[in-house]
């Protein structure tokens, strides 16, 4: 959470911030603000609100500076709390993302010591915490400072002095863009493609100097080091909305483009890593919000195609579990691989003693250093807060891997895994389809807009996708929303079913479809709307007040159809009620906070 970028070099400074802000703002909108480097001075501007609050042509000239746009956590969103902040005499500023553990004793001690501070933050320890260590040598202090702050992090510190910078990350990404006669640095890879697409991603304990033409880094240990210089493949136009009216939209549109360019060679020759070395008798996933529900998605598909028991953990919750006999197979699924409930599973899984795999979209992100194998989904950069193709893209290689670990395990036959593997290839063409009917899809949800408490209702496969399309309605359309197992709602929820609360109801052809009408018959004898989304069939078309029928596809590959259906009700809904669809109120989009 919070975006940071940093600049150093000969361009226009403000385009440089606002620009490379602009394409952060989904990591926190908060407050935002920038520090600039200008004749031996620091310039700062910050305020509550968007990026697009600040006053761009008051922003100086300057060959260095640094922006933060925040996600609240120590201190309310307001101009005092914005970053960056200045130590007493002015000499250097800071912009942090994460939390400073051990701020509260570091504060009393500097106050003590006569340090003034201007805000309720956790951050601003750091840079009265630089003062206080720096005697004429500010990489020193740099290096002092970190050894005194505990929690996660990622600081950036400019200096009036100098046009470097100084950059260090702890369980927070940082990414330094390498150009000509300039370098960048930020949390995340959209913030450089305009300059450049050579970067070093730096890792926990590093500490970078960056000027125009040099970089240093530090490790841990203190020892002088090279990071290699990596490509990033995403080009500035995939983290641009390219003429849609918001990222989700786009997002959503760019699904079967995602889906072909993740399953593109892992069809015909799944080489990711050595499956051969794991044959195990269980698979734990763990993951958080979407990314859970893909996960527990992927429950449903191993264990009907790789005839593996599966389970679900939500990342927060994995550590106060009890560690099992058994070492399972745990699969960690995030989108950013960035969050840090996820990541401290990821750790927990490796002290348990199981083989750890995480599937991620986010190139050499921080879950990447935390397990043994690693895949890649191939959605290209996400930037709506609401995760859409990635979820379709880590559902996607759960296919990929359910075939091979069915096929290694002598569970699928070769003729079966082809017939599989066919369906992944039509599968961007029926989405395509979907798509195709989006104005037939927005005008199932004009009632939807007036509902105040919606109900998604699945069975089988299509449970965790009822409550992926529940959590995508409450996150972006503001409407309270629950997902259930249809045959659960008759245990409790029925008692707030009446005719102002819509159902959408999740009816494919699988063993369960008979029961689904029977309690889609229910809902309806309650006179609640019924809203159904799924194979076409007459009897649903009696039963139900409106209906979106999917192309034909087996049971078991329809979670990922009815997911886009859901996904544009989502957004359609949000989109009447003129709700900020890509920046919903209070979130952000990759969660490093425990
Ligand atoms: O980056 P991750 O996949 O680990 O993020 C997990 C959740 O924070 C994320 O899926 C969140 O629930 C989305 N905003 C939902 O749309």
């Amino acid at each position: 959470m919070c975006g940071i970028v940093g600049y150093t070099g000969p361009k226009n400074i403000r385009d440089v911030l606002i620009d490379g802000l602009k394409r952060l703002d989904y990591r926190g909108y908060d407050s935002a603000g920038v520090g600039v480097r200008k004749e031996d001075e620091i310039y700062l501007q910050k305020k509550k609100g968007r990026i697009e609050d600040l006053s761009k042509e008051d922003i100086p000239e300057g060959k260095a500076g640094i922006g933060h746009t925040r996600w609240a956590t120590h201190g309310k969103p307001s101009d005092e709390n914005a970053h960056p902040f200045v130590d007493c005499r002015g000499e250097i500023a800071i912009v942090h993302n994460g939390i400073i553990d051990n701020f509260n004793s570091i504060k009393d001690e500097l106050i003590d010591k006569g340090h003034e501070f201007s805000s309720e933050t956790d951050s601003e320890v750091i840079v009265h915490l630089l003062e206080e260590n720096n005697d004429g040598d500010l990489l020193e202090a740099f290096k002092k400072t970190v050894t005194k702050i505990s929690g996660s992090y990622a600081i950036l510190a400019l200096r009036r002095d100098s046009s470097e910078l100084l950059v260090t990350r702890n369980q927070s990404p940082m990414v330094v863009g390498i150009g000509e006669d300039e370098n960048l640095v930020a949390s995340d890879a959209p913030a450089l493609l305009e300059h450049t697409k050579n970067v070093k991603y730096l890792q926990d304990g590093d500490i970078a100097r960056i000027t125009g033409d040099e970089i240093d880094i530090w490790n841990e240990d203190d020892q002088l080091i090279e990071r290699k210089t990596k490509k990033i493949e995403w080009d500035l136009e995939d983290a641009e909305k390219g003429g849609y009216e918001h990222f989700m939209l786009k997002e959503i549109f760019e699904q079967p483009k995602a889906i072909h360019e993740s399953i593109l060679g892992r069809l015909t020759n799944f080489d990711e890593f050595d499956l051969s070395k794991y044959d195990p008798n269980a698979i734990q996933f763990i993951a958080c919000g979407t990314s859970a529900h893909a996960g527990f998605v992927g429950k449903y598909i191993f264990e009907k195609i790789a005839k593996i028991p599966c389970t679900l953990e939500f990342s927060s919750e994995y550590r106060h579990s009890s560690p099992s006999e058994s070492y399972p197979l745990t699969i960690l699924l995030s989108q950013s691989g960035e969050t840090l409930d996820t990541m401290a599973a990821a750790r927990e899984a490796n002290q348990r003693g199981n083989d750890t795999l995480a599937i991620t979209n986010v190139l050499d992100s921080s879950i990447t250093r935390e397990v043994d194998e690693v895949m890649y989904t191939q959605a290209g950069p996400e930037i709506g807060v609401a995760a859409t193709k990635t979820f379709t893209t880590q559902v996607v290689m759960l296919y990929l891997l359910a075939i091979e670990m069915g096929i290694k395990r002598n569970v699928l036959s070769k003729d079966q895994a082809d017939k599989y593997r066919d369906e992944l290839r039509r599968l961007p063409r029926k989405v395509e389809s979907i798509l195709n009917d989006k104005e037939k899809i927005r005008d199932m949800t004009e009632s939807l807009a007036k509902a105040e408490d919606i109900f998604f209702v699945g069975r089988n496969i299509n449970y965790p996708v009822a409550l992926e399309g529940a959590l995508k309605l409450k996150e972006i359309a503001y409407i309270h929303a629950a997902g259930y197992p249809a045959g659960e709602l008759k245990h409790g929820p029925f008692a707030l079913l009446t005719e102002n609360t819509p159902v959408i109801a999740i009816a494919v052809k699988d063993e369960t479809f008979d029961k689904m009408l029977g309690n889609i018959g229910e809902i309806a004898a309650r006179d609640s709307p019924v809203i159904v989304v799924g194979d076409k069939d007459k009897e649903l078309e009696k039963l139900a007040d409106d209906a979106y029928f999917i192309p034909d596809v087996p049971p078991l590959f329809s979670p990922l159809l009815v997911n886009v259906v859901l996904q544009l009700i989502s957004y359609y809904t949000a989109y009447r009620l003129d709700r900020d669809i890509d920046k919903p109120r209070n979130l952000a989009k990759s969660v490093t906070v425990e």
